[in-house]
């Protein structure tokens, strides 16, 4: 059994921490919070949970890195979250030296744990743990595209009035307006989605899939946590059971798809090491432009952090 950290008691870290005890795989999950009584007291709840919904998990609360040592997994939720009218690039000048500073503390006590970023701006904090932590690229990547991939296969589920259970799909690029939807590897239960929805139709869903985060922070005043929070342990759960299952994750890229030095939404195959392969799709001409311009979005927000000299 592995002890997994989660940095950041808000409402998605402490949904990560709350979702992944109730699967009852990891021996202790502790929850660190510079606002350490309310890490403590969302660790005692989830604690009184346990007879209820019947797990064993142990969770604490803290805001001692010492707790954490020999974490196998650490997932980063630390910073601020979007409010109306504010891009996820717009959290960058606060959240890059909150999770270059969380970083470094975990290495502290944990020598080669996986590192699962879910502060925002996405790409780009994940590209900065990776490059405070100096950890194996394949041990450093970021939750977004299973969240992408699941409002998008919520809508799709919808319009269809089929069971979201039935939609697979997959989507690239990076965590905003840029990303990539893939209408063309997009199935339910089988069939090409394009054989049972109008174009149109399916247009305005891949429209309200790239803006699906800032929909909720005009409906809630705050970013979403459910989803953002049960897609992350799903990851954690992928790599603790190496179940080599294929999600899209941000990845640090070096050739793939005609790109380096950046990290990008990708598929990958998760197991115990992390990212044990990133696929390859044969993407069409029109795909990778989108993907390329994507990239070239993340890559400007790349600049503007290492312009700020964080790390
Ligand atoms: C969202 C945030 C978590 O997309 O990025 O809801």
């Amino acid at each position: 059994m592995s002890k997994v950290t989660v940095v950041g008691a808000g409402n998605v870290g402490a949904t990560v921490a709350n979702v992944l005890a109730h699967q009852d795989l990891v021996r202790e999950i502790v929850l660190v919070d510079i606002k350490e009584d309310f890490a403590k007291g969302k660790a005692l709840d989830t604690c009184q949970q346990a007879p209820i919904d019947y797990y064993s998990t142990k969770m604490i609360g803290t805001k001692d890195y010492r707790k954490t040592k020999n974490s196998d997994i650490v997932v980063i939720t630390a910073g601020i979250p979007r409010r109306p009218g504010m891009s996820r690039d717009d959290l960058i000048s606060t959240n890059a030296k909150i999770v270059a500073s969380v970083t470094s503390s975990i290495l502290k006590y944990s020598k080669n744990p996986i590192i699962i970023i879910v502060s925002n701006p996405l790409d780009v904090m994940t590209y900065a743990a990776h490059k405070v932590s100096k950890l194996n690229p394949k041990r450093v990547f970021g939750m977004a595209g299973i969240l992408d991939t699941a409002r998008y296969r919520c809508f799709l589920s919808e319009k269809l009035n089929v069971s979201p259970k039935d939609i697979q799909a997959v989507l690239m690029g990076g965590h905003g307006d840029t990303m990539v939807p893939l209408p063309r590897y997009t199935t339910v239960a089988g069939i090409p989605v394009t054989e049972l929805i109008e174009k149109a139709d399916l247009n305005a869903i891949v429209e309200r899939t790239k803006k699906g985060g800032g929909e909720l922070v005009k409906l809630m005043g705050t970013s979403a946590w459910y989803a953002p929070g049960a897609a992350a342990a799903q990851m954690v759960g992928a790599i603790l059971r190496d179940e080599q299952r294929i999600f899209p994750c941000c990845a640090m890229l070096s050739g793939q798809y005609g790109l380096k030095n950046i990290f990008l939404g990708v598929p990958v195959k998760l197991g115990k090491n992390g990212i044990e392969e990133i696929i390859e799709l044969k993407l069409n001409k029109s795909e990778m432009k989108l993907l390329h311009k994507s990239a070239d979005h993340v890559k400007k927000v790349i600049t503007v952090f290492n312009k700020m000299k964080v790390v």
